[in-house]
């Protein structure tokens, strides 16, 4: 079964002996990828509807993994129970992914790490993870189809940041690779066209957006 570049990465990533929950599994793909990828990785799919969780339950017949993969109906953390240590989201907004984790706190706790994939909003997550418990451990970038996805990983534990590694992420900052500019450079001519469109009198957005422009600027010419 194929599997795009960004489900592959993600799957990578999860550590053998893994037992995950990957919300919002939709297709099922990854928990496929994974349970094939290594026969020490166990994993939950769950998703918010019926329709993804019978398109998952008809692709893992498929490939003749029923009773390998165990599909849970449910929104959010609402499907997690406790062998599971690894959380997976991806392919979601980060407000949604945030406010996911608002509602059941409790579970922020239990789990060892997240795997996380937010399609924006990327800087929230990470301050509101960084806030509840846990710490950046690794941070990817994944093309896709032509688009550039971010990957990024929490464990718990604790460590300080500046505004500039939440703003780029403090792994990413580290490695600077041509992804980096790549997706960053992007970043920044979408913030000039933005300004350029805005109101002279919206002050405080044209100051944020300035603010990002310079901080871009900095980090992609040096
Ligand atoms: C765009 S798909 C992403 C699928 C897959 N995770 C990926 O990265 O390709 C989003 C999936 O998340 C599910 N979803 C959205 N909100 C959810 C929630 N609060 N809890 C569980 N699943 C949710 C949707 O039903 C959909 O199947």
């Amino acid at each position: 079964m194929k599997i795009n570049n960004r489900l592959r990465m993600i799957g990578d990533l999860v550590e053998a002996n893994s037992f995950c929950l990957d919300v919002g599994c939709d297709h099922g793909l990854l928990d496929i990828y994974l349970v094939k990828r290594n026969e020490h990785i166990q994993t939950i799919g769950s998703d918010i509807a019926q329709g993804p969780l019978n398109h998952a339950k008809e692709n893992i017949k498929r490939e003749h993994l029923e009773g390998k993969i165990e599909l849970r109906l449910g929104s959010g953390l609402k499907t997690y129970s406790d062998e599971v240590d690894t959380i997976i989201i991806s392919g979601m907004g980060g407000r949604n992914m945030i406010g996911i984790f608002k509602e059941d706190l409790k579970v922020l706790k239990r789990v060892k790490t997240f795997i996380l994939s937010p399609n924006n909003y990327q800087e929230d997550v990470k301050r509101f993870l960084c806030k509840n418990g846990f710490y950046i451990e690794n941070e990817e970038f994944v093309k896709d189809n032509n688009i550039i996805y971010q990957i990024i990983i929490f464990k718990r534990g604790k460590k300080k940041y500046s505004k500039k590694d939440y703003f780029f992420g403090p792994i990413f900052l580290e490695k600077k690779d041509s992804l980096f500019l790549e997706y960053y450079g992007k970043e920044l001519k979408s913030r000039q066209i933005i300004l350029s469109l805005l109101p002279k009198n919206y002050y405080l957005k044209r100051r944020k957006i300035k603010n990002e422009i310079l901080l871009l600027k900095r980090e992609i010419d040096h």
